[in-house]
């Protein structure tokens, strides 16, 4: 059941607040707010996307008495941040909408600035991590398991990877961004959602300090850190462009232990020399990974025609010719360096993969770049630093 007063069809900006149990703070960042906004001339809202236990929709309750400006929507026995947003982006009006925390520690005085990005870029994030931004409202343990997140999300997806904060609970975006994406997001993390599903253009970040909460807790705990593992997981999944990153990266750990069993096989059984064992070993698993990417990797990829067809096999060959070098080269700079051997090769084995993986979808299988629903490529992010843009 939506609380809303006011009633007018065309509303300019929505601001959409998750809260659970908030009591003490809903109050206060309504003040902030509205003494922000009263300078700027457009309409606006302030959606709180309730699941509180306390007090808090009695709160809500006298505050949309008090403001027109002020709805709230309260779920009964239901939990879950993003999920919450997901529903405040359905029931409100604005054509722009800004996703924000109650506790404050996300500053409203950023809310013109973030408008004003939002006719330059179809999403404006306030990052923790760019040059004049911190995340000081953070202890060590919580600022560790942040960058361990937010690393992980970044090398999983590929279009988190530019996004310095992707994990952020501040945002602003245009409402086209949100256009047949359909969200079914996991936990706490709307922002990555939004960014793996949303069609958008352009990103901005704009750098601001994360401060310290000033009143009532916390609510990130265990289950939400394995949500978010979760949520990754199924991101990923439904993305074929990670999808395929992953299913290269297995093939290429299976094509080890093949490589390894073929050795065994021609040295032991053949009776083989050790080079030529070990020469016909890599050949072989590399005709396995050929097969597996072929079949499973790239399959739902348009397969080249004609005389393309035929050089699939020698390109493979060849690409990851090069990356054996790739490997081999960073091995004995590691060497001449007097660095650690296995350091050196291990470090080879992840710029060679990177490298397989970039060359074989643009030149085995090259309609695997320009299948993707939306064009990746086309992503352009924008930072800026007092006022500065880049
Ligand atoms: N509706 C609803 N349902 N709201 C919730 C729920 C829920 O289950 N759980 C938390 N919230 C609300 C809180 O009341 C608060 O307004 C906001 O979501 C964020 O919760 P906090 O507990 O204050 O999170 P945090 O400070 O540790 O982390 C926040 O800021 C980080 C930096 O931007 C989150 O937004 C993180 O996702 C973000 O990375
Ligand atoms: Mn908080």
């Amino acid at each position: 059941m939506l609380y809303r007063k006011d009633d007018a069809d065309k509303m300019h900006l929505s601001i959409v607040i998750p809260t659970y149990n908030e009591k003490v703070n809903v109050g206060k960042i309504t003040d902030k707010i509205r003494s922000v906004l009263a300078a700027e001339d457009y309409s606006y809202e302030i959606l709180f996307m309730d699941d509180s236990s306390d007090d808090t929709p009695t709160v809500l309750k006298q505050l949309t008495r008090q403001y027109h400006e002020i709805c709230y929507i309260h779920r009964n026995n239901e939990r879950g941040l993003a999920s919450a947003v997901v529903e405040g982006f359905n029931q409100s009006k604005g054509d722009y909408i800004i996703v924000m925390d109650a506790d404050l520690q996300h500053p409203p005085e950023l809310i013109p600035l973030i408008m004003k990005r939002l006719t330059r870029a179809d999403i404006v994030i306030p990052s923790r991590f760019i040059e004049g931004g911190s995340d000081g409202g953070l202890n060590w343990l919580r600022k560790l398991i942040s960058w361990t997140a937010r690393s992980i999300g970044r090398l999983s997806i590929k279009r988190l990877r530019p996004i310095s904060d992707c994990t952020s609970g501040y945002f602003g975006l245009k409402r086209q961004v949100l256009t047949a994406a359909d969200l079914n997001p996991i936990g706490w993390k709307i922002l990555m959602e939004v960014l793996v599903k949303g069609n958008y253009e352009s990103v901005h970040e704009i750098p601001y300090s994360f401060v310290a909460r000033d009143a009532g807790q916390s609510k990130m705990d265990l289950r939400e850190q394995l949500n978010y593992i979760k949520h990754i997981a199924r991101l990923v999944v439904n993305s074929p462009e990670d999808c395929r990153f992953f299913s290269f990266c297995l093939i290429g750990a299976l094509g080890v232990l093949v490589n390894i069993a073929c050795f065994a096989m021609l040295i032991n059984l053949f009776q083989l020399n050790g080079l030529i064992g070990s020469l016909g070993a890599s050949l072989l698993a590399m005709l396995h990974n050929f097969i597996w990417n072929d079949k499973v990797t790239w399959k739902r990829c348009q397969q080249p025609i004609g005389w393309r067809r035929l050089i699939k096999l020698p390109m493979f060959m060849t690409i990851c010719g090069f990356g054996i070098a790739l490997t081999a080269l960073f091995a004995q700079i590691f060497i001449w360096q007097y660095w650690n051997i296995y350091l050196g090769q291990l470090t080879g084995i992840i710029i060679a993969t990177c490298w397989t993986y970039t060359a074989n979808s643009r030149w085995t299988w090259p309609n695997s770049v320009k299948d993707n629903a939306i064009n990746h490529n086309r992503l352009i992010v924008t930072q800026e630093y007092a006022g500065k843009l880049s």
